[in-house]
């Protein structure tokens, strides 16, 4: 039986919240961690801590291949991995651009599920992995001005389900994530579709890039209700629905 401080951990989105912090737990619990960001200067304290770091854009099927082939060269194979890589687009439906759209499919379900294609065959042929898939609340239920957030993660709950009864018999368990609302640099990275007040990004990305305006379809434009969809979130994080 291999011994948990010899299985390898990859860590996608480690350059804050819940990545950084996985990385870390898995760290302590004597797990070889890769941890990975896209920008790989914001893994030095993880570094320090004597975690291994590589750069892993999920968007990027170079960047994804290199990773695992690096880890494969030293290690043979990934045991764990930890899809945590994601970001929030907030926004009515209508003025939601599509190519923030796509980019956020890309991050959030396409990436992951690459990701995943590329470690599964290691973990059947070892019979032993296990995929831990971020998702949120969100994936469970849907809010005015987070359609395209929340059909993200249905899609990560979706292909959750999916993979953890191909892989059953594989000795690879497949474990879904919901978090509600945890303290990290979500909502700092979050991208907003444009609105009355301004249109841009918020936080460190509204000096970067704004959002392209969607020129305006007849009609009111369906704007979310902020309030009601706020009261409908805490009573579905109560159960309720
Ligand atoms: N915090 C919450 O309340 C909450 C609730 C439910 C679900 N979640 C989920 O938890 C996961 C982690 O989010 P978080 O809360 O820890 O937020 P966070 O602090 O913003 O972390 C998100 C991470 O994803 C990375 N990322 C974004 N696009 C990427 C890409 N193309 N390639 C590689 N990495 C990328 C970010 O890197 P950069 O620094 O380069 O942007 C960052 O490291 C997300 O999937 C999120 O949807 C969070």
């Amino acid at each position: 039986m291999v011994s948990q401080s010899s299985r390898t951990a990859l860590v996608t989105g480690c350059s804050s919240g819940i990545g950084r912090e996985a990385a870390l737990r898995l760290h302590q619990a004597g797990l070889v961690v890769y941890a990975t960001a896209r920008r790989p200067g914001t893994l030095a304290g993880l570094a320090e801590a004597g975690i291994r770091v590589l750069a892993l854009d999920v968007t990027d099927e170079a960047s994804m291949v290199a990773a695992v082939q690096a880890i494969s060269a030293s290690h043979g194979q990934v045991d764990v991995l930890v899809n945590c890589a994601g970001f929030e687009l907030a926004g009515a439906v209508e003025e939601s651009p599509a190519a923030e759209v796509r980019r956020l499919f890309d991050t959030n379900v396409f990436g992951l599920a690459r990701l995943t294609q590329l470690v599964v065959p290691g973990m059947r042929v070892q019979r032993y992995g296990r995929i831990i898939n971020i998702s949120s609340v969100f994936g469970r239920f849907a809010v005015p001005g987070g359609a395209y957030y929340a059909a993200s993660k249905h899609a990560v709950a979706a292909f959750s389900e999916a993979l953890r009864l191909e892989l059953a018999g594989f000795g690879v368990r497949v474990v879904l994530v919901e978090p509600t609302a945890a303290r990290t640099r979500l909502n700092v990275n979050t991208v907003w579709a444009s609105d009355a007040a301004d249109g841009h990004r918020l936080g460190r990305r509204r000096r970067s890039r704004p959002l392209r305006r969607v020129p305006p379809g007849p009609g009111p434009l369906a704007r979310p209700d902020l309030r009601r969809a706020a009261a409908q979130y805490r009573r579905a994080a109560r159960g309720v629905r």
